[in-house]
């Protein structure tokens, strides 16, 4: 049984940074597990920590609406414009089941087909270059491939424009951390200043394509229709960046967390090594147990009681996980990483009407990934301290040293 630490505050990135929430959720799950977070500026948000209320609260969205954006605080907005009702991921129905429709045209099959070719390529040469050099940062110079491909497929832009927007995005993700630039301007005006930059990029695409709209991204929301009326500029423009922000820093993360865990427990990785039908089932535990998208954010549209709390209309909820994902009630051995793990429900693709669209493109990510190290036959090891992205949103490695050690595996 966890011990309560002091103060339970989720918006303490250092937590994360430390890797010490896992204790502070095993706490909140047995003893308060509908949590009311007050934060040092005074507001104050409920957190679902416990498995079963995280997919009530994700299958209800008559009460919990996704109108204030995925991410405390309101990350896609600011006073003057807002994403609310018109990107995908900010919209509740009856608008979001249209965009959900028309964004569908994108995640298709045959999409699909080109990010597997683009990720194959791009991962096969980034593992050669590390093979070359004797190892690499993997969260810098191998993971990125993974969005680089599926941009490519799915936006139908360049290798070099793909990395540009992919440093825009892990810029925009990274807002709280120095890495990611100078933390001396308010959060809020950082925020919005790296949006007007990725709007700029989607801006010039977008005009670019005006003439002859192809079949990617940009061309399905320039010939979409929505009663008869095309997608306004802006609507375009964000439901771009929700795939950009989406796609872009997920896959890579999850990869990251995947290669940590795998490098710390050699008795998996080991495992996998030898059981090469073993790569899908590893990818869903890499996802569970990264769970690279912390949390959710909803807002109550009504008073509820909920798990035995009284949540008024306009709290925000927010709905953990990364808690549901250690839920010892639904995964036995919740703290042990196993790839062999079956069943595994993860919510890490969330659940519900806005469950991940992405998800089959990541997963199919990871696995050309995973096994194009397996063809590689390399033996893998850690060469130096990982390093952590200064954020309770979205959980990630930005530093992660590995060589290809002597002998083979
Ligand atoms: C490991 C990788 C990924 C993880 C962990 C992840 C996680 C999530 C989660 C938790 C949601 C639900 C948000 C909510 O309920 O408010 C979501 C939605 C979404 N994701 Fe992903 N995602 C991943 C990969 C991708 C990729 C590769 C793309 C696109 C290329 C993408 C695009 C989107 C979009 C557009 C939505 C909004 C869907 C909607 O609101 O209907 N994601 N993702």
């Amino acid at each position: 049984m966890a011990t309560r630490p002091e103060v339970i505050d989720l918006t303490d990135v250092d937590m994360f940074v430390r890797d010490e929430h896992h204790d502070a959720f095993s706490w909140l799950r047995a003893n308060d597990p509908v949590y009311l977070n007050r934060t040092v500026d005074g507001d104050a948000f409920w957190a679902l920590t416990r498995y079963r209320d995280v997919v009530s609260a994700y299958g209800d969205h008559t009460t919990f609406s996704s109108s204030g954006g995925a991410m405390l605080g309101g990350s896609f907005r600011n006073e003057t414009d807002t994403a609310s009702g018109r990107m995908l991921v900010a919209s509740d129905p009856p608008r979001h089941r249209l965009l959900r429709q028309i964004m569908h045209q994108v995640f298709s099959p045959a999409t699909g087909e080109r990010v597997q070719e683009h990720v194959r390529s791009l991962v096969e040469k980034a593992l050669s270059r590390m093979e070359k050099n004797g190892g690499a940062d993997f969260a810098t110079d191998v993971a990125p491939e993974l969005p680089a491909g599926a941009l490519m497929a799915i936006m139908g832009v360049s290798y070099e424009e793909a990395h540009h927007l992919i440093g825009l995005t892990r810029r925009m993700l990274g807002y709280r951390d120095p890495a990611f630039g100078d933390l001396g301007s308010d959060e809020r005006v950082r925020l919005a200043e790296i949006q007007a930059e990725i709007f700029e990029f989607f801006d010039d695409l977008v005009r670019s394509r005006r003439r002859a709209p192809g079949d990617d991204l940009i061309g399905v929301l320039l010939r979409a229709r929505i009663n008869a009326r095309p997608l306004d500029d802006e609507e375009i423009l964000y439901n771009c960046l929700n795939v950009a922000v989406g796609g872009n820093e997920t896959s890579s993360y999850s990869a990251c967390s995947g290669m940590l865990a795998l490098l710390n427990d050699p008795a998996q990785l080991r495992l996998l090594w030898k059981t090469p039908d073993l790569v899908d089932s590893a990818v869903g535990e890499i996802l569970r147990w990264s769970s690279t998208n912390a949390y959710v954010q909803r807002v109550a549209l009504r008073d509820v009681e909920f798990a035995g709390k009284h949540i008024g209309a306009g709290d925000v909820v927010t709905l953990w996980n990364v808690s549901a994902n250690r839920d010892e009630d639904v995964f036995p051995r919740a703290d042990r990483f196993d790839i062999e793990r079956r069943p595994n429900r993860h919510l890490s693709y969330g659940s519900g009407i806005h469950r991940c669209i992405g998800a089959v493109f990541a997963q199919l990510e990871l696995s050309i990934l995973f096994r194009c190290l397996l063809d590689q036959g390399a033996a893998l090891e850690l060469a130096g301290e990982p390093e952590r992205l200064r954020s309770n949103f979205i959980l990630g490695i930005t530093r992660l040293p590995i060589r290809l050690a002597g002998g083979g595996r």
